[in-house]
């Protein structure tokens, strides 16, 4: 799967943590903090190419003209539940991003998307938008979720992804091939209830510990 607007982020740390996330053994506390951790160390490189403005920095030596981010431009925007577990993991880098929600649950017999919430900041049409939902499964929710940023105006759109089978990184990209799309790790298929594998099971109720 060669596509120029797909970047697999396959650093040391984030394989090994993710491995630590299948792991059925790993508890609701210790599985939170690897998902923040681990949308922390993708989110470096997601963001590499934010604009960057000079500004007048007087150092103890002389005064200078240095970069910094430009202006608050960044919105992170999870896909509820299960992206809520990778806010803060970007907002460490970005403490002054704003944060939109929408809010998509998947069928369970049709696997689906049903869309229940939607609040974006405004505009937003000027900002880069980071989506992030650890699961890619069908696509379905991740097609719907851009969508709805599109139809309110959101142009430059990344979308952050701690596992993805290939079918869904296939659907999105067919249906947004304008967004960039940044994986944790590609796994082998969807099983009958489209559920990732091998994957982690499913990433809101082990975030949030419930089922
Ligand atoms: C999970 C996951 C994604 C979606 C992926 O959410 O967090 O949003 O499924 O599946 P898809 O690619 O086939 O659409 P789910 O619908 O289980 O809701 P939850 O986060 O509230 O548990
Ligand atoms: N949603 C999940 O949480 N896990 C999967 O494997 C697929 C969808």
């Amino acid at each position: 799967m060669e596509r120029e607007n797909v970047t697999i982020l396959d650093h040391p740390l984030i394989q090994h943590k993710i491995s630590m996330l299948r792991d059925e053994r790993t508890g609701t506390n210790e599985f939170r903090k690897l998902v923040e951790e681990i949308a922390t160390l993708m989110g470096f490189e997601a963001l590499r190419d934010l604009p960057l403005e000079d500004v007048e920095v007087k150092t103890p030596i002389e005064t200078c003209m240095t970069p910094m981010i430009a202006g608050k431009k960044l919105a992170v925007v999870p896909i509820l539940r299960a992206g809520l577990g990778m806010v803060n993991g970007i907002l460490t880098l970005v403490p002054s991003a704003k944060v939109g929600h929408i809010g998509l649950c998947r069928n369970e017999e049709t696997h689906e998307p049903e869309e229940y919430y939607c609040k974006l900041p405004h505009p937003i049409d000027q900002r880069t938008i980071v989506v992030v939902d650890p699961m890619l499964a069908t696509g379905g929710s991740a097609i719907a979720a851009v969508d709805f940023i599109k139809a309110r105006g959101g142009k430059n759109i990344k979308f952050m992804c701690i596992i993805a089978a290939p079918e869904g990184v296939e659907r999105l990209m067919e249906a947004h091939p304008d967004i960039h799309l940044y994986v944790g790790h590609l796994d082998r298929c969807l099983n009958e209830n489209a559920y990732i594998m091998p994957g982690l099971g499913d990433a809101g109720d082990r975030i949030f510990g419930t089922k």
